[in-house]
């Protein structure tokens, strides 16, 4: 099993250094790809409502060798559900799928400023952290504006931003941002999803130059700018390669030619996506 050292969240709690993303996998998939990785070493699980495969991750969960309190199981509330009771309601569909105890952390899937009710679901995220139902809070594809809301409004921070956040989007001022506030920053779609990312020239070259994948030259990238990256993949041996990324170390040349190339969104715009 790989070791992997971990960030302190600003609520005391440890995430690893890179964790498993599971969507677009449906239970079957899910429950196959997260008992695998589990068995290489992951510790940190991302699943949500929308993903439709909270029952999945949870059935690889209680049936792995693993002891519960080691892994990080990432749930997040759907747009639909916003709204304080409404939170808590789909929270607890949430951890019935999931089969748990407790969530480890619980994210807001999306801000949807137009709906605007993100401040009641976050009030109701604060109490289930107190109920002990939730370990951490936190939110996803939230900008800085409305994370400084939360704050003004309830005086509580997320611990966790998990945004879009690769080599075409550096995010650099968000991630200034998060630092300053003592936010962890996970990176979702970190080998740029099915773009053309990892067939790129200069990445091929800084990833041969230490031997080792395109894929883990972009995470050992995003391990560096010290974001956490929850690569998707249903390949135990890809699984292997993306968890395998603290043993070398890139140049600040070389984090420069990671991110060297015309920047662009893959995702939703924050302000504008409805995901419901
Ligand atoms: N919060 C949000 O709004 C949000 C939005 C999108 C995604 N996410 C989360 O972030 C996770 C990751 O994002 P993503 O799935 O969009 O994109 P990604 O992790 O950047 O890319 C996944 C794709 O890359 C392939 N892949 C994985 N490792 C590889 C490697 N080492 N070399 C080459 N190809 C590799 C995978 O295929 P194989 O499976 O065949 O390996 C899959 O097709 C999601 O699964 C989800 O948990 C969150």
């Amino acid at each position: 099993m790989t070791s992997i050292p971990a960030h302190t969240l600003n609520d005391g709690t440890r995430l690893p250094a890179v964790g498993l993303g599971t969507w677009p996998m449906d239970d079957t998939e899910a429950e196959r790809a997260v008992a695998g990785a589990l068995e290489l070493g992951y510790r940190l699980l991302d699943t949500a409502a929308n993903y439709r495969n909270e029952t999945g991750v949870g059935r690889a969960v209680a049936r792995a060798g693993v002891a519960r309190e080691e892994i990080v199981v990432t749930t997040k509330l759907p747009g639909r559900h916003h709204g304080y009771e409404e939170t808590l309601a789909s929270f607890e569909e949430s951890r019935g799928r999931l089969g748990l105890d407790y969530v480890d952390l619980y994210l807001i899937h999306w801000p949807l400023p137009r709906v605007d009710r993100y401040v009641d679901s976050w009030r109701a995220m604060i109490k289930l952290r107190e109920e002990g139902l939730v370990r951490s809070i936190g939110v996803s594809n939230f900008t800085a504006e409305h994370i400084e809301r939360l704050e003004k409004e309830t005086g509580v921070l997320p611990s966790v931003n998990q945004i879009e956040l690769h080599p075409l989007l550096p995010q650099e001022e968000l991630r200034a941002f998060h630092a300053g506030k003592g936010i962890v920053t996970e990176s979702w779609s970190p080998l740029g999803r099915g773009s053309d990312l990892l067939r790129d020239p200069a990445i091929a070259r800084v990833a041969e130059a230490h031997g080792v994948t395109p894929g883990q030259a972009v995470l050992r990238w995003h391990v560096q700018l010290g974001a956490l990256p929850v690569p998707k993949s249903a390949s135990p041996e890809r699984q292997r390669h993306n968890l395998d990324v603290l043993g070398f170390e890139l140049t600040p040349d070389e984090m420069r030619a990671v991110a060297g190339r015309a920047h662009r969104r893959l995702g939703g715009d924050p302000e504008t996506h409805e995901e419901f």
